[in-house]
């Protein structure tokens, strides 16, 4: 059912777990099977420092979401917006169509993380703002 580079990502998957104090987290859940994903980002000056997974999801969720964790660390909060699960399918060298659906968890989660890290940084400058006018 799955090609050698899933089962290799689903065998040893690379950045499981949860980063402490995230600069941005994001969980979801799949439309599909019920499935959840969570990704903590470690942010710097707009860059992905570092990214972490959790899922109660399948193989092809924990395959996906290992790749796209690999991805993204290095890439600016953009250019890791701009990362669909087609491209991280593509890494991955293809997985059985009835499973597409589980790719898109890490796609959405990852956004979900930026929206937050986004959320987070106005309200910072919000905070600064008010702490200058009084
Ligand atoms: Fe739910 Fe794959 S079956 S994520």
């Amino acid at each position: 059912m799955y090609n050698q580079k899933v089962l290799e990502a689903f065998a040893h998957p690379q950045n499981v777990g949860e980063i402490e104090n995230p600069d941005g987290e994001g969980t979801v859940g799949n439309a599909t099977c019920g499935d959840i994903m969570k990704i903590t980002l470690r942010i710097v000056d707009e860059k992905i420092v570092d990214a972490k997974f959790q899922t109660f999801g399948c193989a092809a969720a924990i395959a996906t979401s290992s790749t796209a964790t690999q991805m993204v660390i290095g890439m600016t909060v953009d250019e890791a917006l701009k990362l669909t699960n087609a491209r991280v399918v593509e890494e991955l060298e293809g997985l059985p169509p009835q499973k597409i659906h589980c790719s898109v968890l890490a796609e959405e989660a990852i956004k979900k993380a930026i929206e937050d890290y986004r959320a987070k940084q106005q309200n910072k400058t919000i905070d600064k703002s008010k702490i200058e006018y009084v």
